[in-house]
């Protein structure tokens, strides 16, 4: 049985925090679209898109949840049935359905989707035959963006058009990880088509964090590997660790985010916890001391 024990304080109100209340009733940002992307598939994407909205949207934030992968797994994880949907992102970016009309609110876990199903496998073929093909999504979130403190577009795992078009749209793009041999390879990669697409279609795009997911203290590699990211991209590393922890498996199937199926966690506690670390950043970077700034 899930445990409803609270031994996590919610970022903004913890012991220690480093965030005082008033971020709760002033976030400093509106309408920030973060990509959540790693080409390479089942290193924690989903987990992050679906765990972080929630840990957000708990300290008052409105988030928006934009599902970009066909299969649909932020949607269902979500506890929404992708398959009875009426309208979907595949709809919105072949330009048939606004985007807010796509828009569900998820109750149970505070945020709003935009949901995905395998019709977004149609829609990209669509997208690479038609015209504007990278700026689609940027284009059809312009409308409701500024509703939100946090737009998260959770990536399907290929540098495909769905990806180039989350890109384009967003401001930041945060990398989840998993700290194992060839991560840093993959990484490279990613990190060149970012580059490309600031170049050729957004100026502003930039690299928000490096998030270490599943990890294991007890594993060698990974704690190489992990530091090998701390001496490259230094203070890019979110200081959160997401450990491995089976709760956070779990939860998905009962279509709930981990904080709300069992919020004492391991991975809720951490999900927490880099949600905390943003807020942290995004106000320092407010008051003209942004990590990005100090890195230089
Ligand atoms: N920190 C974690 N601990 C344990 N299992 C995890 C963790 N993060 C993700 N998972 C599980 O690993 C699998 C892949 O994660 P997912 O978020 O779907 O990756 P991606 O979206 O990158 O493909 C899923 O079954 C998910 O429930
Ligand atoms: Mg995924």
């Amino acid at each position: 049985m899930p445990s409803e024990s609270d031994t996590a304080s919610p970022p903004g109100t913890g012991p220690g925090g480093g965030v005082s209340v008033s971020s709760r009733v002033r976030p400093v940002a509106r309408g920030r679209i973060v990509a959540i992307a790693n080409q390479k598939g089942g290193v924690g994407k989903t987990t992050t898109c679906v765990n972080l909205a929630a840990a957000l949207a708990d300290v008052g934030r409105k988030v928006l949840l934009v599902d970009m992968d066909p299969q649909g797994n932020a949607t269902t994880g979500s506890g929404v049935d992708k398959n009875d949907v009426d309208l979907t992102i595949g709809d919105v970016l072949l330009g048939e359905a606004k985007a807010a009309d796509a828009v569900i609110t998820v109750e149970t876990a505070g945020y709003d989707l935009l949901p995905a199903n395998q019709d977004l496998i149609a829609a990209e073929v669509a997208l690479m035959e038609g015209g504007h093909k990278e700026q689609r999504l940027s284009h059809a979130l312009r409308p409701i963006r500024q509703n939100y403190h946090h737009v998260f577009i959770d990536c399907p795992p290929a540098l495909n058009m769905l990806t180039v078009n989350a890109l384009a749209a967003a401001q930041g793009v945060l990398i989840p990880m998993q700290c194992e041999y060839y991560a840093l390879e993959g990484l490279s990669t990613l990190l060149d088509t970012i580059e490309r697409i600031r170049r050729r279609a957004n100026p502003g795009l930039h690299v928000e964090g490096l998030l270490r997911t599943m990890y294991d203290v007890r594993n060698n590699l990974a704690t190489e590997v992990s530091s090998q990211l701390m001496t490259h991209f230094g203070d890019k590393v979110y200081r959160t660790v997401v450990p491995r922890n089976i709760r956070l498996a779990e939860a998905p199937s009962h279509g709930l985010p981990v904080t709300r199926y069992d919020r004492g966690s391991r991975g809720a506690v951490a999900y927490l916890g880099l949600a905390g670390e943003i807020i942290r950043r995004e106000r320092e970077a407010h008051q003209g001391v942004s990590v990005r700034q100090r890195s230089r």
